[in-house]
C-alpha cells in the first residue's frame, strides 16, 4: 500500500459528482419537522425527468397501490413524504448504479439489482419490529455499496495483489484495505458526507461490512449488515462474485431475527426485486 495510491483515490472521491440539486434540497428537508407538499412540488416541479422516474417507482408493483399515481401530491397521499423522498433520491442514483462495475466483475445492472435487494430485504427485516419504522432503513442500505464506483478502478489495478490475498480466505472488504489502504465502505460513507446524508446513513454504509467495530452500534448498521448477507445467497446479484463475507453473530443476537424468518425472506427478495428494480429505464 502507498500514500500517492490512496491521495489518488481520495481525489476521485472529490471529483465524484454531487447529488441532482433536487435531491439534495429534498434530503435536506428530511430533517425539518414540518414540510409542506407545496415545498416538495416546487423543488421538483424543475425537474421532469427526475419527476417522472419518481411516479415510475411509485407506481411499481411493489407498493401495492391499486390507483394510478400521476402526481407528486399523489405520491405523497398515498405513499408518505418519507417514502417519496427515498424515490427521488433512488432515482437520482440509480443512473450510476446500473452501470457496470470494473474490479468487482459486476456487469451493468447489477449494483442496482443488488441495492434494491439489500434495501428491500433491510425493510422486511425489521417490519414486525414495532419500535422500528422500516422505511428509515431503505435508503442505507441502498446506498451501501456506492464506495464501489469509486474503488473499482483501483481494485481493478491491483485485482492480483487483492486475489493473492482472498485466496487464502481473506475477506475482500479487508484486503482492499491491505493493499489500497481504503475500502469501498469508507469511500462510501465519504461520498455520503459529501452529498450532506444524515449521520446514521453515513455510518451505516461505513460499517456494513464490519458491524462490530463501529463505536456506536446501530439498527441501521446491524440490518444492513445482515440484509446485505441475506442478498448474497439468493439470485439478486451478490455483493460481487466469488467474495467472501463474515456473518456478524452479535448481530444475530441483538436483532433476535429466527433463521425461519431469514430464509422467507430470502425466498421473496428476488420477486420484490423484479418489481422495484426493473421499473426504471436507464438511456
Ligand atoms: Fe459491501
Ligand atoms: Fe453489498
Amino acid at each position: 500500500m502507498d500514500n500517492a495510491k490512496l491521495t489518488k483515490i481520495l481525489s476521485q472521491v472529490e471529483a465524484f459528482p454531487s447529488m441532482p440539486a433536487a435531491g439534495a434540497k429534498l434530503l435536506a428537508l428530511l430533517e425539518e419537522p414540518e414540510v409542506s407538499v407545496n415545498e416538495v412540488e416546487d423543488i421538483l416541479r424543475y425537474d421532469p425527468g427526475l419527476t417522472a422516474n419518481v411516479l415510475k417507482l411509485a407506481n411499481s408493483a411493489y407498493f401495492g397501490i391499486p390507483a394510478r399515481i400521476g402526481s407528486v401530491k399523489q405520491a405523497i397521499v398515498l405513499l408518505g413524504l418519507k417514502r417519496l423522498i427515498q424515490l427521488v433520491i433512488a432515482s437520482c442514483v440509480g443512473a450510476v448504479m446500473n452501470k457496470s462495475v470494473p474490479g468487482y466483475n459486476i456487469p451493468p445492472g447489477n449494483l442496482w439489482r443488488h441495492s434494491i435487494a439489500v434495501s428491500i430485504a433491510a425493510e422486511a427485516l425489521v417490519k414486525d419490529k414495532h419500535n422500528l419504522d422500516a422505511e428509515d432503513f431503505f435508503t442505507p442500505a441502498l446506498l451501501h455499496d456506492i464506495g464501489k464506483l469509486v474503488l473499482g478502478n483501483f481494485v481493478k489495478d491491483d485485482l492480483n495483489s487483492i486475489e493473492s490475498i482472498t485466496a487464502k480466505g481473506i475477506p475482500f472488504v479487508v484486503a482492499e484495505n491491505m493493499i489500497l489502504g481504503t475500502d469501498h465502505c469508507k469511500i462510501g460513507a465519504k461520498i455520503l458526507g459529501m452529498w450532506s446524508f444524515p449521520t446514521e446513513i453515513v455510518n451505516a454504509v461505513r460499517w456494513h461490512h464490519d458491524p462490530e467495530t463501529s463505536d456506536d452500534s446501530t439498527m441501521q448498521i446491524d440490518v444492513v449488515h445482515l440484509a446485505n448477507l441475506l442478498c448474497q445467497t439468493n439470485a439478486t446479484a451478490p455483493d460481487s462474485a466469488g467474495q467472501s463475507v463474515e456473518l456478524s453473530t452479535a448481530v444475530i443476537e441483538r436483532l433476535g431475527i429466527e433463521i425461519a424468518q431469514f430464509e422467507t425472506i430470502s425466498g421473496k427478495v428476488a420477486q420484490w426485486v423484479s418489481e422495484l428494480a426493473d421499473v426504471l429505464t436507464f438511456s
